[in-house]
């Protein structure tokens, strides 16, 4: 297929961006929307070009990466699918298509469609761990743990990271992300004593980050590519306000 790619490019954090139009020829409908933009740059450095920076690492829907915004669409038009998992089947031949960053204050570009998301990396730091001392491994079945409970948490672990949650919301808030981390600890008996704690130090590092606040348009949980549900943003507004209270 022959696609016109309009991909937007940026020297750096402080520097103005710009769009800049480019023509693929004969891209296979087999390929991987990177392995179609390695293409564009493998093109791009025979003329001489600067090849266009963008994030990936597991290309497996894995690590979290690849954060681009396709079309308008956080890791593009389909639901429950990272930027890695999406083909060039999904596009029509002739298609334009429009690639951006992440936008949010919270997440600065880089370069080009590469953008700087340690902001997450310092919410983590901030609590999102079990400090306890964990001693030798125990059988697995030492602690009981209701089925209900262990699903939870681990749908909420399933969070990769990636910031499509942020790039969606129309106020930058990082409710989603920072409230799947804390259900997948606090649900869990290692993680449950510290819950409090923990919800503290997480909001208030995503507030100083300079996330926005989250008012509830559900946006978030459309353009997760891992279908984390609003549940979890109920559960830790919950625990913030037992929280508060327990810290006066
Ligand atoms: S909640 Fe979903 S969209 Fe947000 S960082 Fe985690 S996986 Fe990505
Ligand atoms: S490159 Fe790892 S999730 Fe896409």
């Amino acid at each position: 297929m022959n696609l016109k790619l309009k991909v937007w490019r940026q020297n750096g954090p402080e520097d103005k961006g710009y769009f800049m139009e480019y023509e693929l020829k004969e891209i296979s409908t087999d390929a991987s929307f990177l392995e179609m933009l390695d293409v564009m740059n493998e093109q791009l450095v025979k003329i001489g070009e600067a090849a266009v920076e963008f994030d990936h690492d597991c290309r497996e829907g894995i690590c979290g990466a690849c954060s681009l915004v396709i079309n308008g669409n956080p890791h593009g038009p389909d639901g429950s699918t990272t930027t890695c998992q999406l083909h060039m089947r999904r596009f029509q031949d002739g298609d334009t298509v429009v690639i951006e960053p992440f936008r949010a204050k919270a997440f600065p570009v880089i370069k080009d469609l590469m953008v700087d998301r340690s902001a997450f990396d310092r919410i983590i730091s901030a609590g999102g761990y079990v400090s306890t001392s964990t001693g030798s491994a125990q059988d697995a079945n030492a602690i009981p743990i209701g089925k209900d409970k262990a699903d939870r948490s681990f749908s909420a672990a399933t969070c990769i990271g990636c910031g499509a949650c942020v790039a969606v919301c129309m106020n930058a808030s990082a409710n989603l992300f920072v409230s799947a981390k804390l259900a997948h600890l606090s649900l869990l008996p290692q993680g449950e004593v510290e819950k409090h704690g923990r919800v503290l130090e997480m909001v208030r590092q995503m507030d100083k980050e300079g996330f926005g606040g989250c008012t509830n348009t559900g946006a978030c949980a459309a353009a997760c590519p891992k279908d984390i549900s609003l549940e979890s943003i109920a559960q830790m507004n919950r625990q913030f306000l037992i929280g508060s209270v327990l810290e006066r």
